[in-house]
């Protein structure tokens, strides 16, 4: 397939419906791996199909050393709260707090096409609910207060001038 590339806001596409995954063969394997490879070539764990420029519903998120495939991910269930500060590789240098629950169980399929259900904690909850945003077109900067909102649109321009590079996880 071809190579793809990562999209950076505002990139409309990163705002498209998505479709759900219908056909499990080699060409979803070649679009994960392709996936995948976007998503190491720029730091990140987390990856959704949106922001290889692919309207799917379909995300990747690589953490230690197991890389989770959701594909056609639903939320069944979530409880707790948690904060922590995130990151989107959409949008390059820019981070801020997002409250999530703390434990989340999902239904998804996986690469080749098996209904899992998928209960995770934790960073993973984090990281699963932030790529399922993006398959409905919720961005990072949705989750911030309007003055956060303006104030991470400006640095987006400003660090896209200068090539800054931030620090936590980038999904
Ligand atoms: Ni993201």
């Amino acid at each position: 397939m071809n190579t793809l590339r990562l999209r950076v806001f505002p990139d409309p596409i990163l705002r498209e419906n998505t479709e759900p995954v219908a056909d499990f063969g080699d060409e979803l394997k070649d679009i994960v791996a392709e996936m995948v490879r976007l998503m190491r070539v720029h730091d990140g764990v987390g990856l959704a199909a949106p922001q290889a420029g692919l309207s799917l519903r379909l995300a990747v998120v690589l953490f230690e050393d197991t890389l989770h495939v959701l594909a056609n991910p639903e939320l069944l269930s979530s409880e707790g709260e948690q904060d922590g500060e995130e990151g989107c590789l959409s949008f390059p240098g820019i981070f801020g707090n997002v409250r999530r629950p703390e434990r989340i169980t999902i239904r998804h399929r996986d690469i080749d096409g098996t209904e899992l259900e998928t209960t995770v904690e934790g960073f993973l909850a984090r990281a699963f609910l932030h790529e399922m945003d993006h398959l409905d077109g919720r961005l990072l900067i949705d989750h911030f207060s309007p003055v956060k909102r303006a104030m991470s649109k400006k640095k987006l321009l400003r660090s896209r001038a200068s090539g800054e590079e931030g620090q936590p996880a980038t999904l």
